[in-house]
């Protein structure tokens, strides 16, 4: 696959108007040593480069741009859009933003423009336009960023009026919209379109995380993550006016709830994220992140920004412990990055982010671990070249990932209050990477043709098209594992009547007469076949076969001895149903199954406790070879023999890897 960019960008925000002009030299002179060859400049300077509704000032931005431009960077040219100057908040009041209490703003902050205000999309597009107008045609400018982390939610006049347009084009009628929303339950009946209200703290909110009518409130994220959408498009289409070629993005924010990322994949040219992992993020969190990243496109995507040491915002902003950063690095890459960009590349002022990290401290100078540790990796990337660039991972495991199934699950009244989306696919995501199986994040309409296996846990909401296109997957060979808390809703909510797990009924070939729920203090067990137990709780399904092999039962309880896992024949194919949360252990037992019957293999045949990630170009591939563990590993013997790429030497038997230790290993195609 060719790449949007000729060599690896690095580099990242980088925010020089905070210091003087002496010092832009004294940078570029310390960035040249770390190899750094790209920076993200304008990401918030609206104010500055409009300081009064009708007058633009591009000066400092002109000296900027001219000086990376003279330096040979790679520019990731931003908007400015997300942070909207105060003298519009001031002449307009309606740009900023309501919020779910009903609080109209003030002033302030960030991410703080209403999307549906006509104001800041006259002035947001103005300013897209005037830029590539300006700088579309520069050479050096890489990549167009628009605004900056699209996100929050907008609860003003201006939105819900909107929101009645957008319902009226997608119901059409009002009946069909009380319908969709079962609106006569609890009497809420509507007549009128403008009878609709914004789903928030003054109406059928409860709690911001609950509802009274969750086909309401899902329908309302809907529109807000199609309002920032069409915000974005705004912006994107006023700048390809004038330049028809330079790759336009926006930073996304792995698993964030609010936006659908998949939608927004499909406008935009190159998917780019922010990674932030925590003090307790593990390894598979962030790699599963990666993988949904990449998924969204099925192509190498961005790294747009990534601490070089330390946050200012988590509660604990530890620092990237010695060779820490540049591990991270490497599984960004490894899991289809082409950059890897900071933020940022000298560290703030003033403001709340002065202690956040960056590739210059406040010292000034290149005298630090952080910048050493920068400028390894840099000249490390420096001779990769362009060899991993648009090459891809391949995986024969789809794991579906919908933002319809993320909201409608946690807007889920019962049967527990702990179903948390994102922390469910984990689960199954972390079995393959545990064992280096490689696994494309992948839409509810995807090709399932394409997997040996499809994993679709708690995949509450099943869409029209979906039960058939499952079907058809599974009778044609196909291995699919669903779980407890599947196909009970349609699109809007509502259940598929006829019995649990609706459409899925069939496919799984049981019937789920009802669900018990546990709280965190309470478990049971499942017996598998050969007599080993195994703990699990959260929910257990209790249910009667259909056809499907009960593969364990539970233990206790007035449903002991009752199927909790079952295996179904369909067609030529299989469908695991996993009834309940088993923890760790237990699931293995029933993905190990799975691999077995679906013939699905690692990345390498050898078993390590190493991260194992394989990118194909199309002479070779790139066995990225990574230690996250405390304790040292040898490199799998089948990888010996071959050349590591950082080093230049082959690798030899009984070579080890510490904590955080890397190898590229190259092998023929
Ligand atoms: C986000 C933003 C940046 C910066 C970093 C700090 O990713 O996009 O502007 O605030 O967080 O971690
Ligand atoms: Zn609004």
């Amino acid at each position: 696959m060719k790449s949007k960019f000729k060599r690896i960008l690095y580099g990242g925000d980088y925010n020089p108007n905070q210091w003087p002009k002496e010092i832009w030299a004294e940078d570029m002179r310390i960035f040249k040593n770390a190899r750094i060859n790209s920076a993200t400049i304008n990401v918030f300077s609206w104010a500055k480069i409009q300081p009064s509704e009708e007058v633009y000032d591009f000066t400092v931005l002109d000296e900027m741009v001219d000086r990376l431009s003279e330096e040979n960077y790679d520019i990731v040219l931003a908007t400015s859009t997300a942070a909207i100057p105060a003298w519009m908040v001031k002449r307009y009041p309606e740009v900023a933003r309501t919020d779910y209490d009903g609080r109209h703003h003030k002033f302030g902050q960030r991410h703080n423009a209403c999307p549906n205000s006509p104001v800041y999309q006259k002035y947001a597009a103005a300013l897209a336009a005037k830029l590539a107008e300006r700088y579309g045609s520069n050479e050096h400018v890489s990549c167009w960023h628009i605004n900056n982390e699209y996100g929050g939610e907008c609860f003003c006049e201006n939105c819900e009026k909107a929101f009645r347009v957008w319902l009226r084009k997608k119901y059409k009628t009002i009946d069909a919209l009380n319908k969709a929303w079962n609106l006569e339950f609890w009497g809420h009946t509507i007549y009128d379109w403008d009878e609709i209200v914004l789903p928030n703290a003054l109406s059928e909110g409860i709690g911001e995380n609950k509802t009274a009518f969750a086909g309401l409130s899902i329908d309302y994220k809907r529109f807000n993550s199609d309002s920032m959408l069409n915000n974005y498009m705004m912006e994107r289409d006023a700048i390809r006016r004038t330049d028809k070629e330079t790759p336009i993005t926006t930073n996304l924010m792995g698993t964030y709830k609010g936006l659908d990322y998949f939608k927004w994949a499909k406008e935009m040219d190159i998917v780019s994220w922010d990674n932030y992992p925590g003090l307790e993020t593990p390894w598979s969190y962030t790699a599963m992140c990666h993988d949904l990243m990449r998924g969204l496109k099925d192509e190498p995507f961005m790294l747009m920004e990534q601490t070089p040491s330390q946050q200012n915002w988590q509660k604990y902003n530890s620092l990237k412990r010695p060779g820490q950063m540049r591990a991270q690095s490497y599984q960004t890459v490894a899991h289809g990055a082409d950059t890897i960009q900071f933020f940022q590349l000298r560290r703030s002022v003033g403001g709340c982010e002065k202690f956040h990290g960056a590739v210059i401290g406040h010292v000034g100078t290149d005298n630090t671990r952080v910048f050493r540790e920068v400028q390894q990796l840099g000249m490390e990337l420096e001779s990769l070249g362009d060899s991993t660039l648009g090459s891809v991972n391949e995986a024969e495991v789809g794991l579906v990932f919908d933002w319809d199934n993320y909201w409608a699950l946690e807007y889920t009244s019962g049967p527990s209050e702990d179903l948390t989306y994102v922390e469910h696919i984990h689960q199954y995501y972390k079995f393959f990477y545990d064992r280096n199986i490689a696994v494309n994040m992948i839409p509810f309409d995807a090709d399932f043709s394409r997997y040996k296996v499809v994993v679709a846990p708690v995949l509450y909401m099943v869409k029209s098209g979906m039960r058939e296109a499952l079907e058809e997957f599974v009778e044609n060979g196909g291995v699919l594992i669903t779980t407890y808390m599947s196909g009970i809703v349609d699109q809007s909510d509502n259940v598929h009547l006829g019995g649990y797990p609706g459409p899925l009924r069939t496919l799984a070939g049981v019937w789920v007469e009802e669900i018990d729920a546990l709280s965190p203090q309470q478990s049971n067990e499942v017996i598998f076949q050969d007599g080993t137990k195994e703990n699990c709780g959260f929910l257990c399904d209790i249910m009667h076969l259909e056809g499907a092999e009960c593969m364990a039962k539970y233990e206790s309880d007035f449903y002991a001895s009752s199927p909790a896992v079952t295996k179904n024949g369909f067609g030529k194919g299989i469908t695991y149903y996993v009834g309940t949360k088993l923890e760790d252990e237990g699931l293995a037992k029933v993905l190990e199954m799975v691999m077995v019957d679906a013939k699905v293999k690692p990345v390498i045949g050898d078993v390590t406790e190493l991260e194992i990630t394989c990118r194909k170009s199309d002479e070779y591939s790139f066995y990225f070879v990574m230690n996250f563990k405390d304790q040292d590993y040898k490199v799998p013997s089948c990888l010996v023999g071959y050349l590591d790429v950082l080093t230049g030497e082959t690798v030899k038997n009984d070579e080890t890897l510490s904590k955080y230790d890397v190898k590229i290993i190259r092998v023929d195609n």
